[in-house]
């Protein structure tokens, strides 16, 4: 009796010893589901948070295909959420700013909501000015998406479907969308997107993260440093529509071919910059247009956390965007006000109104033909 009392008291201590010996990188994988409450019409979405092994989590809603939150470790091994967003679906239901949400049918902008295929021409809503923003009014990043699980040898997965029914949104053609979120063991979060369709139609895909890789809010991000994979960028008019110009960055404050503080020209007195209120522009990338193939578009660091992120496409453009409308209104994540240029967007796409610039790549997607795209956030950490 005493002997087995031993025993038992024995097998306890080992067991709460090897819990706490047990290292951080042993953890395994894995995905969890939970409510995330209630869109304004009343529809019950989720959360999902991944987890890989080494302790790097992301979690989304399929209340736009949303990243919510991004934890990522320091040089220090401190981890931080490094993604805006809102506590409440409610406030991402409201919220004019896009965090983190998957953007379609055609991510950035279409001169006058106007476009045409063959001999017919297409009107959307103007939601921006005299132009059409991310989808129109009702863009995925508002709608509700079906979600599964995924998880495979890569890391915890994430599917999500939705089908944008024949002239949603003033778009031709029932368009069944699937975006894949992975957050891979190597600390990337991978991204994704296919669709087919069954009329010709327009497609762009993009992801709305805004990025502070100090920290979401934590300051501005005008002393983290930028390094862009592109030689020339579409300049825009007073709309934010591309002129149709590729023009190349060199001695611009677009050149950011060799690393450079964000925040070094984006108040110079330069007609696109003063266009843009800072850099609000579409960046073709130096491989852009031998698409297919996942290549490093941009490196971001920031100096006193260390990290690093990598985005990585096969997309031929980014467009680079700094926050230049965010105002401190409105409260974020954990209470915090998000100010002007307190977060940066590396939106990885084809160019804004390429349906009306013929000598852009094209974005017309066949029936019978896949859409198919991926970009990959990679994060890492140096002292
Ligand atoms: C894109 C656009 C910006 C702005 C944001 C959302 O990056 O290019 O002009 O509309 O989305 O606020």
């Amino acid at each position: 009796m005493v002997q087995s009392r031993m025993t038992i008291t024995t097998m306890l201590l080992l067991t709460v010893a090897l819990a706490i010996s047990s290292p951080r990188a042993e953890a395994k994988s894995n995905m969890q589901k939970q409510a995330f409450g209630k869109t304004p019409d009343g529809q019950p979405v989720d959360l999902y948070t991944l987890t890989n092994k080494n302790g790097m989590e992301a979690t989304i809603t399929n209340y736009g295909g949303t990243v919510v939150s991004l934890k990522v470790p320091d040089h220090q091994g401190k981890f931080d959420d490094v993604v805006l967003g809102y506590d409440k679906v409610t406030d991402y239901a409201e919220g004019k700013s896009y965090f983190g949400a998957i953007i379609g049918r055609y991510g950035n902008r279409i001169a006058h909501g106007k476009f045409s295929i063959g001999s017919s021409t297409y009107t959307l809503a103007k939601n921006n000015g005299e132009n059409t923003l991310h989808g129109g009014n009702i863009g995925f990043n508002r709608r509700v998406w079906s979600a599964k699980e995924v998880s495979g040898p890569a890391g915890p997965a994430l599917e999500l479907t939705y089908l944008s029914k024949d002239m949603e949104e003033g778009f031709p053609g029932n368009l069944s969308i699937k975006v894949v979120y992975t957050l891979t063991e190597q600390n990337s979060l991978k991204i994704d997107y296919s669709a087919t369709t069954d009329k010709e139609t327009v497609v762009n895909l993009t992801n709305h993260s805004y990025f502070n890789l100090a920290g979401q809010g934590n300051g501005d991000i005008l002393q983290h440093h930028l390094l862009l994979h592109a030689t020339k960028f579409t300049p825009v008019d007073a709309g934010l529509i591309p002129t149709g110009e590729l023009r190349p960055v060199k001695g611009t404050p677009f050149d950011f071919s060799t690393p450079m503080a964000i925040g070094a020209r984006i108040d110079q007195d330069e007609e696109q910059i003063k266009l843009g209120m800072g850099y609000d522009h579409n960046f073709v990338l130096t491989r852009g247009i031998k698409n297919g193939t996942l290549a490093l578009a941009a490196v971001v660091h920031e100096p006193k956390t260390g990290r690093v992120l990598e985005v990585w496409t096969t997309e031929p453009g980014v467009q680079f965007y700094t926050g230049n409308f965010l105002d401190g209104t409105g409260t974020g994540k954990a209470g915090k006000p998000y100010g002007r240029r307190t977060a940066f967007c590396l939106e990885t796409q084809h160019f804004p109104d390429s349906p009306n610039h013929p000598s852009f790549p094209s974005t017309l997607l066949k029936p019978g033909a896949q859409y198919h795209t991926t970009t990959v956030y990679k994060f890492s950490a140096e002292k």
